[in-house]
């Protein structure tokens, strides 16, 4: 070695010399010796080099590595049982029940799957944490930088590596932790497969009919306050009003029902001059002096909606802007909605509380699969 040697040199040098094995440390101590002593200008203080490599329990030890195997294919063997402990939580839990801890309150099937996933989850992570710390080949490398290109050689070289580390990894061996691990990352998947039937029921046109496009509504039942469930006397409401509303049998309805229903049949109620809005013939008698009733979900995406401008009628979404003229049969004047707003129709009841006369008479919720309707819109249609 000349007085000239440059540390690109050394590493030139290195080049192949990629792996060190246990009581090779002299090779990366005498280079790094061999760079202190050559530049001291930047290696002021000797590097004191690698400590001793001290191998682990269960690289001396037969019965600790087994004990290890058990451990790692334990993790992986209980990640199947909690795939299908999730698919059996989603299928057969009720949904309304529910587990009290003190103030807090779970709903038990989501907690079910909660734990059954993340523990999958978390035993894949354990197992492999075991398995490189126990049973992995524990040697140190040294691996010198070198150009980008990848050499024929070096793909070859990566080729041998691969299959020494398949070997080191004791995979050949222990063929349980292999087997195991696949059988893990095979049912990982299954939760998520069964996660996607929470999407809904396929939309026929029958299902829809009987789902989402059917609501509480029905003739005789009072129009009541959201919230406070007080019927609505005609009388109460002024000129101008707008009134959040909801059916009077929705209070009889809990939990996920409760929800589902209302979000179906949620009404505005508003009160115009009679004498400057447009009622075709078919809705004369759906109205009760100029107090009309509407569905409060927009008709392009489903939001719940009740931004009144009283002096033009219009009825605005703030989601994505769609505008809807209430003394027009409620028909879409802007915006992205392909229908109309539904029209419940109502009238009084002996005391002079508000009634609906029937059902909604078209679907309520969204329509932004459907055509745009704006421009063959036939007042009275919707
Ligand atoms: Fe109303 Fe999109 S949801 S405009």
């Amino acid at each position: 070695m000349t007085e000239d040697h440059s540390i690109e040199g050394d590493y030139e040098r290195g080049e192949g010399d990629h792996r060190i094995g246990h009581g090779d440390h002299s090779i990366v101590s005498d280079h790094t010796a061999e760079i202190t002593k050559l530049d001291e200008v930047h290696y002021p203080v000797p590097d004191p080099g690698h400590p001793e490599h001290l191998p682990r329990l269960t690289d001396v030890d037969v019965k600790a590595a087994d004990r290890a195997t058990r451990q790692v294919a334990t993790f992986f063997g209980l990640v199947p049982v909690l795939a299908i402990a999730f698919a059996v939580v989603y299928f057969a839990m009720p949904g309304d029940m529910y587990f009290d801890f003190g103030p807090l309150r779970a709903n038990a099937r989501n907690l079910g799957l909660g734990v059954s996933f993340g523990l999958a989850l978390l035993f894949i992570g354990m197992g492999a944490v075991q398995w490189g710390r126990t049973l992995m080949d524990d040697h140190e490398m040294v691996d010198y930088r070198h150009g980008a290109a990848s050499a024929d050689e070096d793909k070859q070289y990566l080729i041998t590596e691969l299959q020494k580390t398949a070997d080191e990894a004791q995979l050949t061996r222990r063929k349980v932790i292999g087997r195991s691990l696949i059988g893990a990352l095979a049912t990982i998947f299954l939760p998520m497969l069964v996660g996607l039937a929470d999407l809904g029921p396929w939309p026929t046109k029958k299902k829809r009919a009987e789902t989402i496009e059917a609501t509480i509504w029905k003739e005789g039942i009072r129009l009541v306050h959201d919230v406070t469930y007080e019927p609505i006397k005609a009388t109460d409401i002024e000129i101008g009003q707008l009134v959040n509303a909801e059916p009077e049998n929705l209070k009889d309805l809990e939990g996920t029902a409760f929800l589902v229903e209302k979000a179906k049949a949620a009404i505005i109620i508003v009160r115009m001059n009679p004498n400057t809005i447009k009622i075709p013939d078919s809705r004369k008698d759906w109205q009760v002096g100029g107090i009309l009733c509407y569905s409060k979900i927009c008709t392009h995406v489903g939001c719940p909606i009740s931004l009144w401008e009283q002096q033009t009628h219009h009825l605005l979404c703030p989601c994505h802007q769609s505008t809807f003229d209430l003394s027009d049969s409620g028909i879409v004047v802007f915006g992205p909605a392909a229908r109309a707003l539904p029209q419940l129709p109502i009238t009084t009841d002996a005391d002079g509380y508000l009634v609906a006369r029937s059902g909604f008479t078209v679907p309520t919720g969204p329509s932004f699969f459907e055509r745009d309707s704006r421009h063959d819109f036939k007042r009275g249609d919707n």
